[in-house]
């Protein structure tokens, strides 16, 4: 099936009123050559949906590119013609095989000028962008300014995007955190100690609520919600004359109660005279490692998506997963902040860490 070459005709039929309708026919440039890039935080499962990408173009006889380094080496011309075989062996890695990057050349006009010069001069026709909210951000400039068709893949530990159910990475990070706790349970148990563990999640506290409650943590601090530190004290005061001996806190590094890890670490021992209080930040081991098949799955998944949706004419848009389908939503609706927390899993957790 070679659907390379030719432009698209699209047919609609429009009802005005009972009796009148119009027939209308769009053609749609079709796409020939797609470039691809990871940007932003890298997350296991990016080689997933890079893969996908490039085997989803060479099924349809399309041109793949990879750009590396995200938007840095767009602006710098890091662009190669990948095919089926680039891609070979690098579903199980974590990290990204095109590398990735924070730009701040994209951030400026000149930057997306050079970007978007590139881009025409390499004969990319459509740009799928791996990333998070900043690398949508910058996606979406790509289209205002330019009119460029652009389709994104949410790929990010923190989950923290609108329009779809998970993220690729969030799967894999949630292991990671939930193991590493496990492992600091085992000091904390036998020495009776209290451990403060700080998890990332710079405005989103998923990462901070599912680890903890798999990990059985008494306290969870998210960003969605402060309840303030005395609440915590008074809930580890009460655990302790229940009988507990150790305790677990999750912390999300974007918690609002006001105090860093440690100083709420010299707070909790100050007012908690009776327990040893030590701190743990899990740091960058939550973003690395193998893909979990789940991470895999989706991402290529969201990969073939990318792809179907660009064949289709779609444009500025995010695919996503809802509910098991495969979905896309504009980018703006991506980028939207505010999300709301699970409150069935902050009751959960309420009830099962007493
Ligand atoms: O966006 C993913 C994330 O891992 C955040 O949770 C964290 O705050 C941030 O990236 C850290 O970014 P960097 O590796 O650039 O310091």
């Amino acid at each position: 099936m070679n659907l390379s070459t030719e432009n698209v005709l699209v047919f609609f039929r429009i009802r005005l009123l009972e009796s009148i309708t119009i027939d209308l026919i769009i053609m749609i440039k079709k796409v020939n050559n797609i470039g691809v890039l990871t940007s932003g935080g890298d997350a296991p499962g990016m080689n997933a949906a890079i893969r996908a990408v490039v085997r989803a173009c060479s099924f349809y006889e399309l041109k793949c590119f990879g750009i590396y380094k995200g938007y840095e080496g767009l602006i710098e011309n890091e662009i190669e013609e990948l095919n089926a075989r680039s891609v070979r062996n690098i579903i199980n890695k974590g990290g990204t095989f095109l590398k990735s990057a924070r730009s701040r050349a994209f951030r400026t006009t000149e930057g997306r000028a050079k970007a978007h010069q590139n881009l025409v001069e390499a004969g990319i026709d459509a740009l799928v962008v791996i990333g998070g909210d900043g690398s949508f951000t910058g996606a979406m400039k790509l289209y205002e300014e330019y009119n460029f068709p652009v389709v994104g893949i949410p790929a990010t530990i923190d989950n923290d995007i609108n329009g779809t159910d998970y993220t690729i990475g969030y799967d894999t990070a949630l292991n990671t955190v939930v193991d590493a706790i496990d492992k600091i349970r085992d000091t904390a148990s036998s020495h009776n100690r209290l451990f403060l563990i700080e998890v990332m999640g710079r405005d989103a506290g998923d990462i901070a609520l599912n680890a903890g409650i798999g990990a059985g943590a008494e306290e969870i601090l998210i960003p969605e919600q402060n309840l303030g530190v005395e609440r915590l004290i008074d809930s580890l005061k009460r655990s302790k004359k229940t009988g507990k001996t150790s305790s677990i806190i999750v912390v999300a590094e974007g918690d609002k109660s006001g105090k860093n890890i440690f100083e709420l670490g010299e707070y909790v021992e100050e007012n908690l005279k009776d327990y040893e209080v030590r701190v743990s930040v899990l740091g960058h081991i939550q973003r690395g490692g193998s893909p979990s098949c789940y991470d895999r799955v989706l991402g290529s998944k969201l990969g073939v998506g990318a792809i179907d949706a660009l064949l289709k004419g779609e444009s500025n848009v995010m695919i996503g997963i809802v509910n098991k389908k495969i979905e896309s939503v504009s980018l703006e609706v991506a980028l939207t902040k505010e999300r709301e927390m699970d409150q069935e899993l902050i009751r959960v957790s309420d009830i099962t860490s007493i």
